[in-house]
């Protein structure tokens, strides 16, 4: 190989390791969510099912294959004769009807009728959701409302374990899919249409759910966090949440909001508390609400963990980690910046 080209391989070999090195580790908790890992009602009848589809089709597979081995051995022992044996043709009839009507009308009888349970147990809970949350789907995040509460945060929901929850399903825009694979099965959000979906969570934890139907050029950045909480714990978030932001009192965060006022964040973004009276959003694609920023796991529809500096390379250029996003970049000086962090910090 000549220098030249093992230099060119070289720099390839470097631009890979750097571009490697650039990109955001996912959200995942530690794990990659599977549906085959219930921790909910739902997911739990849905990997049940999951299980008794396997295991028919295991079963299946096997008698095909052995019916398969048996002819072979069979056509093998018959070169032996002269003759084929011509009174035993009659019997072969017969395969064709049980092997090809009857077993596979059962079987198919079989696992259809069990999907209908499925389907009818995870759709008709059998108690009544104390707690009701409305979702709706946004290129490319999620708004998450707790009506009763006057709670709107976003791409984080929280609920308290056993309890099910009712979730009401709206989009603003094209069709989304709602799934949290360890929690319950995916529901569509679809333009003029309100689905409903009743989750229950068995044990606590944080569940990453995902959007799950093709819905642009983000889709796949379109992620969002369950965390499952004991009844107190539950209890003590909705309480903080249902304040508004509380007036920053460090310097540079004070000079932080009126950043966050002069440079055009406010126009999209809600911070409750803050006064924006003036400010007419009607005509804009509106941006989560981020009165209680600072409390959540994640930033930009679960695609980066909420840090600083997350924080800080998502305002000034959301284009280079979600193309496509409705954040346009913000033309920040370094001393704005560190200060509109510095009051973005304060909403606990
Ligand atoms: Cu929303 Cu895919």
């Amino acid at each position: 190989m000549s220098m030249k080209r093992l230099g060119r391989y070289g720099v390839l070999l470097v631009t890979f390791l750097l571009i490697g090195a650039c990109s955001a580790e996912p959200i995942s908790q530690g794990h990659t969510p599977s549906a085959l890992n219930p921790h909910g009602v739902g997911a739990a009848r849905i990997a049940e099912l999951w299980w008794v589809m396997f295991g028919f089709g295991i079963a299946i597979f096997l008698l095909v294959a052995g019916l398969l081995f048996a002819a072979l051995l069979r056509g093998r022992r018959g070169t032996n004769t002269t003759m084929p044996d011509s009174t035993a043709g009659d019997t072969g009839r017969n395969w064709p009807i049980f092997g090809g009507i009857a077993l596979p009308l059962v079987v198919i009888g079989i696992v259809f009728g069990y999907s209908i349970y499925t389907l009818a147990g995870i759709e008709n809970p059998q108690s009544i959701a104390p707690v009701k949350i409305e979702i709706v789907g946004r290129r490319w995040w999620w708004e998450v409302k707790y009506p009763d509460q006057g709670i709107t945060t976003a791409n984080e929901i929280h609920i308290p374990v056993g309890v099910p929850v009712q979730v009401q399903l709206q989009t603003a825009d094209v069709i989304h899919s709602f799934w949290v694979p360890e929690l319950h099965g995916k529901m569509d959000l679809i333009p003029t249409r309100i689905n409903n979906l009743t989750l229950q969570a068995n044990e606590t934890g944080v569940y990453r759910g995902q959007c799950a139907e093709f819905c642009g050029l983000q889709h796949a950045h379109m992620g969002f966090m369950v965390v499952v909480q004991s009844k107190d714990d539950f209890n003590k978030w909705l309480d903080v949440q249902q304040q508004p932001a509380a007036e920053p009192a460090d310097p540079a965060a004070v000079q932080g909001q009126q950043v966050f006022m002069n440079a055009g964040c406010v126009f999209c973004h809600t911070v409750k508390g803050i006064d924006d009276k003036d400010i007419d959003r009607s005509s804009v694609d509106l941006g989560p609400d981020l009165t209680h920023l600072a409390s959540r796991l994640t930033i930009a529809g679960a695609s980066l963990t909420k840090n600083r500096g997350n924080l800080a390379g998502w305002i000034v250029d959301p284009q280079h980690v979600k193309p496509g996003s409705l954040m346009p970049e913000m033309y920040l000086n370094s001393q704005d910046l560190q200060n509109l962090l510095a009051y973005l910090e304060t909403l606990h």
